[in-house]
């Protein structure tokens, strides 16, 4: 019998592969049914399918063009419908009414018997910057005024934990602190922020957000030079040597203040001089009152 004994598995492999089925054909040339010229031109298959029907070519690019087209425009506008998530996060806060509190700014500033300020210290990372604004706030609590330094560091291990060092991120972080500080402003404390703060923009952007005159801006002036001497953090010699990217002064930008309302110069000057300096600005400025 022809179709006894088929090897059915390569009859299988032929049909994929577009060859005559051989294991039929074999059968047939022996039976004189076919030459040996026709056993391995092609029937029918899948593969066929690609390579002999133009249809199928004319087909094949439009269709995958059109399948890629679709991904792509999934892919948008997932992406978009995200963004629209969270401009509708931002925008979440528009059905709000501020609230009036009783006890004013005023009558905290009363009762602390000295009025409220934020002093935005910016410098290097190593200028001095968390080394002044806590020895200015030691003398200020003793003297009994109240106080509260953010800074850098610390606030990076919580509200700003999430952010990183590209610009996006220190820009985000600036925003943050400046927001946090007006509210300092608001609750009758001396706030001392201690940032980097490297970008111009950013701090005038946080200087706009309260009234003119209660945002100073204090210059902690230190040579690059300086600073990584100190290298108190072990940072500048981690990103010298290529181990942290984006570092302030090596691989990321520092603008200078044009006009900060005072310049101290801590990498030259004891620590000490620069604390008269600050507190001397804050008694001109009649915002302590205390000798
Ligand atoms: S800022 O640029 O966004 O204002 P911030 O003052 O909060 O910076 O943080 C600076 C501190 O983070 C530095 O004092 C240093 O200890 C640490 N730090 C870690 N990585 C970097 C970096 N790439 N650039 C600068 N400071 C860094």
């Amino acid at each position: 019998m022809l179709l006894a004994n088929i090897n059915y598995g390569q009859l299988l492999y032929d049909f994929v592969c577009g060859y005559y089925p051989q294991s039929i054909t074999r059968k047939l040339i022996a039976a004189n049914h076919y030459q040996q010229a026709n056993i391995r031109r092609p029937v029918f298959s899948i593969g066929i399918l690609f390579t002999r029907f133009t249809i199928i070519k004319v087909l094949l690019i439009p269709i995958v063009s059109a399948f890629i087209f679709v991904l792509t425009k999934l892919h948008n506008s997932r992406l978009l419908f995200k963004e629209i998530i969270a401009m509708t996060e931002q925008s979440s806060s528009t059905n709000v009414v501020w609230h009036n509190a009783t006890v004013t700014r005023e009558r905290r500033q009363t009762q602390n018997g000295h009025k409220s300020v934020i002093l935005w210290f910016t410098g290097l990372s190593g200028a001095g910057k968390s080394s002044l604004a806590h020895a200015i706030e030691e003398q200020l609590h003793q003297l009994g005024c109240r106080t509260y330094v953010l800074d850098g560091d610390n606030v990076r291990h919580g509200l700003c934990g999430d952010l990183g060092f590209s610009v996006e991120d220190r820009v985000e972080n600036i925003r943050r602190i400046g927001e946090v500080a007006k509210l300092m402003l608001e609750s009758g404390v001396i706030a001392m922020t201690a940032f980097i703060s490297p970008f111009r923009s950013e701090r005038e952007a946080a200087r706009k957000l309260v009234p003119h005159g209660e945002f100073i801006e204090i210059y902690c002036r230190a040579d690059l030079e300086v600073c990584e001497s100190r290298d108190v953090k072990g940072l500048y010699r981690r990103a010298r040597a290529g181990e942290i990217s984006d570092f302030t002064g090596i691989s990321s930008p520092y603008e200078e203040p044009t006009k900060p309302e005072l310049m101290v110069d801590t990498g030259a000057r004891p620590i000490e001089e620069c604390v008269e300096q600050v507190l001397g600005l804050l008694r001109d400025r009649g915002i302590i009152h205390t000798s």
